[in-house]
């Protein structure tokens, strides 16, 4: 049983819907317009990456229970690929339940993750696999006995949110107050449930690329797994990643077992950003994207099929091929400023040398730690790609009009 694609914008569409239209979702969608399918992108602001090279755009919000089941009922898409954390994620369980279309890459994997005690109960408790310690709460009270049970320094993070929003590494008790009000405006939801975790002192940490896909002779769903991806955080937001990352044989047979456990357990087809810390042949399991992630941009320049094209493959019942042919890394370029409708020049310049490429994402406003767009770099050494990536990045410059 495979998928038949039809002919976009005529009644035998393969018709997919994205919840979010972000940098990722727009590579997600260039793929899937290059299998022929029609595709439809929703965001809450418009003219969002993903929409620009979508057929149709939506403008909405997606947290909305009713907004959202009105424009499933509209579009009637094949499949509904959720690109961001902040959705009606019940009505997707729903319509999973009806059989109105497929959610990937499964409604249960789109509910967990985007809990933070959703899936970090699922991983340590259900699965038991290694995390740091951690405590739930939801009053300044239960808080402070938290940070004092799993001790300092430790990392505070609301349950609903990503990119390191409302994120703290407190380092003592006299931190814990500012960190708890803190977490209460980062959050995506007033509703104030923090996660407190032990810090974990690692060498590095590391995205496992994990791919569910049907075998093309058996449609049997396998599991295959991209070259660890490295990269580098600041305050919970990705700066620059490199594939792939040294590890020993130990480490990484660990890494791929814990991968597996955790998207088996999810369930679905599609691509999955596994993050992991290592020390030495130590490996904890820290969370799970069930979509393409970040620090996977790198891919651009590193394997045959990017993370977006093997998602993308994944999702329709295609076979995918993870290979890497090169060694890369990638930079994030920032806006720099608060402003809209910005200008990047230098471009010449950032791609002078002809083993770099960037990607520019469209997006109308900038904020001064806003992503607007990624330089890649392909080289000998992950050392020489990282600061081929990084001189590229820096090579361009944003300008306000
Ligand atoms: N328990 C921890 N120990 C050490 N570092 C951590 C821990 N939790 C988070 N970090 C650091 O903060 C980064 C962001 O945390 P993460 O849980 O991935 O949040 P987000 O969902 O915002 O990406 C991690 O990639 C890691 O660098
Ligand atoms: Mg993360």
């Amino acid at each position: 049983m495979s998928v038949t694609i039809g002919t976009p914008l005529q009644s035998s569409a393969f018709k997919v819907l994205l919840l979010g239209s972000g940098e990722l979702g727009k590579e997600v969608v260039i793929s899937l317009q290059r299998l022929g399918v029609e595709v439809h992108a929703a965001d809450r602001y418009d003219h969002a990456p993903a929409m620009q090279v979508a057929h149709y755009s939506y403008t909405l919000n997606m947290a909305d229970a009713e907004e959202l089941k009105q424009l499933i009922q509209q579009v009637k898409p094949h499949l509904i690929i959720p690109e961001i954390e902040a959705i009606a994620t019940q009505v997707l369980v729903d319509i999973e339940q009806q059989n109105i279309a497929t959610v990937i890459p499964s409604a249960k994997a789109v509910n967990l993750t985007m809990n933070r005690e959703g899936i970090r109960r699922l991983a340590a408790e259900e699965l038991g696999l290694p995390t740091s310690a951690y405590r739930f709460a939801d009053t300044l009270e239960s808080f402070r006995a938290a940070c004092d049970d799993i001790g300092y320094p430790n990392f505070v993070k609301p349950v609903m949110s990503s990119s390191g929003k409302g994120q703290s590494r407190v380092k003592n008790f006299d931190e814990v107050d500012a960190a708890w009000e803190y977490a209460q405006t980062g959050g995506r939801v007033n509703q104030g449930t923090v996660i407190v975790e032990s810090q974990i002192d690692f060498d590095f940490e590391i995205t496992l690329l994990t791919v569910r896909a049907k075998n093309a002779e058996t449609g049997e769903i396998e599991t295959q797994y991209c070259d660890p991806i490295g990269h580098r955080q600041d305050s919970g937001d990705y700066v620059e990643s490199w594939q792939p990352q040294a590890m020993t044989p130990a480490a990484l047979e660990e890494s791929k077992r814990i991968a597996n456990k955790v998207t088996i357990a999810l369930g679905g087809c599609g691509i999955f950003g596994v993050e992991l810390f290592v020390k030495g042949d130590k490996v904890w399991f820290s969370e799970v994207s069930p979509r393409p992630h970040d620090t996977g941009l790198v891919t651009l320049a590193s394997q045959f099929q990017s993370e977006f094209e093997l998602h993308a493959r994944a999702i329709l019942g295609l076979p995918v091929n993870t290979t890497r042919h090169s060694v890369a890394a990638s930079a994030v370029i920032y806006a720099g400023v608060d402003d809209r409708n910005l200008s990047f020049s230098g471009l010449n310049l950032a791609l002078a040398n002809p083993n770099t490429d960037i990607r520019l994402f469209g997006k109308p406003e900038g904020f001064k730690r806003r992503r607007m767009g990624v330089a890649t770099a392909r080289a000998e050494t992950t050392d020489q790609a990282r600061e081929l990536a990084l001189h590229t990045a820096t090579q361009v410059s944003v300008q306000q009009n």
